[in-house]
């Protein structure tokens, strides 16, 4: 690729001019200590952190940015580390998402406003990988992706546990009276034993994944533990490599096209991904201005069998899976449902890239010819109770309820649902199914991970530990169970999930990709009439731009306004 020379570079703007301001620039970067020509005619790189007091998933980047900075150095550029909002997925609520648009405007707009030829993306707990890929992607500088890398494995009584999904496990088994309060206080300072995101297939873990597919990241980055040296020396290869992007001007927009999209759905796909991913890939490609739609990811689902042995559809975690061969091992599987000419930031296709991964565990990454499940990781249902369509992942359900037909029982909202879901009274039966609405985008708002609705607790008395579940809220990756979710459009506007009634009988059809709410249409077009849409969750603030600008979930909950293709558009420096 063409090499630009130093003059090119965007940082010269700042600091190459022989003006006041050029002078100002210098003199400020020179007060801090730095030399002039460290910086000038220089590579400078943003090393964008996520790191915080309150994101445990993310605390070693502070160590991992000078990794960055130590490789972007040896390659002769100029390494500077700039904060950026931190989404620790369990300590921030409502919940991240409604804060996954303002990273990824934080991170265009700190690009874009600052002297910076291209940079590192440090993140990895849930939202943080798309947010700053969606803000990257729309400044347009080049940059890489690297992964905060997974924590170590944790074991309870010999067995493998997994952050997340066994949280979800052990406290219905605590609210069922099968361990005790002793057992859940050694699990709670038990299950997750060091800095790093969940060690399962959540949507930490399939979203590093994805953005590996893409081509964003170095090439097996994603598995590597978090406090493995490995991950150290990762961070200081990429932080070698991104002064080589940037002197090719090696942008996004030269990487992804709509292929390595559907790279990455495939590869999630044969992962098991979280069913965020519907929404995160589908948003990361209309900034990126593709188009990827729910009809994508079903019909990749329908091809893709879930090869990876990993929680919560299978026994492993992540550790184990990248000793095992981790993403290369699992492409080169699927190599025939990939675009293999898809560009990586490493300058290979992805087909070379992975041309040499070896697969040493089959029982964590399987063939193609011995799978885990054929179930598909998703599955796009629609219907009169989803005309804009809803997911599921089948892979994580009981297979008996993907064919099902029972009565409603709705509950409004979270706290209608915490206040009666352990009542003794409560009429439910293990065919009932459960409904949650006012969850999602605007409901929630933010749409949170309330789609896993907690078993009755009358039902766990009777060992019943899963049910038909429906929402327009969001599931954790981590989790598991019959969850129909992201239904839109969403009950809060007024989509048909706001008309359903207790005792009314839906029906959820896997096989022939429906759900449906079995009520006429004079009926719903009766309810309809009287439906009054729920107070606005926001008045003010930031809350108050995302109601007035999400999209819903099909369009990946973007704000309308940030949609397309980006590309810098530098501010004039006077
Ligand atoms: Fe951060 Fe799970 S809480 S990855």
């Amino acid at each position: 690729m063409k090499k630009r020379s130093a003059e090119d570079l965007r940082s010269q703007r700042w600091f190459g001019a022989d003006t006041l301001k050029a002078f100002m620039h210098r003199q400020r970067m020179q007060q801090v200590g730095h030399g002039r020509d460290e910086f000038v005619g220089r590579p400078i790189v943003a090393i964008l952190n996520t790191w915080s007091g309150l994101s445990p998933c993310h605390a070693h980047l502070r160590d991992r940015a000078e990794s960055v900075a130590r490789g972007v150095i040896a390659s002769g550029g100029f390494p500077v580390e700039l904060p950026v909002m931190s989404l620790g997925e369990v300590m921030v609520k409502p919940t991240t998402m409604l804060y996954r648009n303002m990273l990824a405007m934080e991170t265009e707009e700190v690009l874009r406003s600052h002297p910076v030829d291209g940079a590192i993306l440090l993140g990895g707990c849930d939202k943080t990988g798309p947010g700053m890929i969606m803000g990257a992607v729309s400044a347009g500088l080049p940059c890489m992706f690297v992964p905060a890398g997974p924590m170590i494995n944790a074991t309870w009584r010999g067995e493998k546990i997994g952050a997340g999904t066994h949280s979800k496990q052990y406290w219905e088994e605590y609210r069922a009276g099968t361990i005790t309060q002793k057992d859940w206080i050694k699990l709670e300072t038990g299950m997750t034993r060091s800095v790093g995101t969940c060690n399962v297939m959540g949507t930490a873990s399939t979203m590093t994944l994805a953005i590996e597919a893409l081509g964003l990241s170095p090439m097996g980055a994603a598995s590597i533990p978090a406090v493995d040296a490995d991950h150290q020396r990762m961070a200081t290869a990429a932080g070698r490599r991104i002064v080589d992007l940037i002197w090719e001007d090696c942008t996004p927009a030269k990487i992804l096209s709509r292929e390595s999209f559907l790279n990455a759905i495939v590869a999630i796909a044969g992962c098991g991904g979280s069913t965020n991913a519907a929404i995160h890939i589908i948003a990361m490609a209309r900034r990126a201005g593709f188009s990827i739609t729910l009809a994508d990811f079903d019909a990749i689902g329908r091809k893709i069998p879930l090869l990876v042995n990993l929680m919560p559809a299978g026994e492993h975690l992540m550790a184990d899976f990248h000793f095992a061969g981790g993403l290369p091992a699992v492409l080169n599987e699927l190599r025939d449902h990939l675009h293999l000419e898809a560009l990586t930031v490493s300058g290979q296709t992805l087909g070379s890239a992975i041309a040499d991964a070896e697969a040493p565990d089959r029982a964590v990454i399987r063939t193609l010819d011995t799978p885990v499940s054929t179930l598909p990781a998703y599955a796009v249902v629609r219907g009169n109770l989803a005309p804009d369509g809803a997911v599921i992942k089948p892979t994580a359900a009981t297979a008996r309820l993907l064919q099902h037909r029972g009565p409603a029982l709705v509950f409004e909202n979270p706290t209608d649902m915490t206040n009666r879901i352990d009542d003794p009274a409560l009429e439910v039966t293990e065919d009932t199914v459960l409904v949650l609405r006012n969850a999602g985008p605007l409901g929630g708002p933010g749409m949170p991970e309330w789609g896993n609705l907690p078993m009755p607790k009358r039902l766990l008395a009777k060992g019943v530990r899963d049910m038909v579940r429906i929402s327009d809220a969001r599931m954790s990756g981590t989790h598991y169970g019959t969850c129909v979710l992201h239904v839109a459009p969403e009950a809060a506007i007024g989509g048909p999930l706001a008309l359903v009634q207790d005792g009314d009988i839906i029906e959820l059809s896997l096989e022939e990709r429906r759900l449906s709410l079995l009520v006429s249409e004079e009926e719903l077009a009766r309810r309809r009439k009287k439906w009054k849409a729920p107070a606005p969750t926001a008045s003010r603030g930031y809350s108050k731009l995302f109601a007035e600008h999400v999209t819903q979930a099909p369009e990946g909950c973007d704000f309308d306004f940030l949609e397309g293709a980006g590309g810098v558009k530098d501010f004039i420096i006077y």
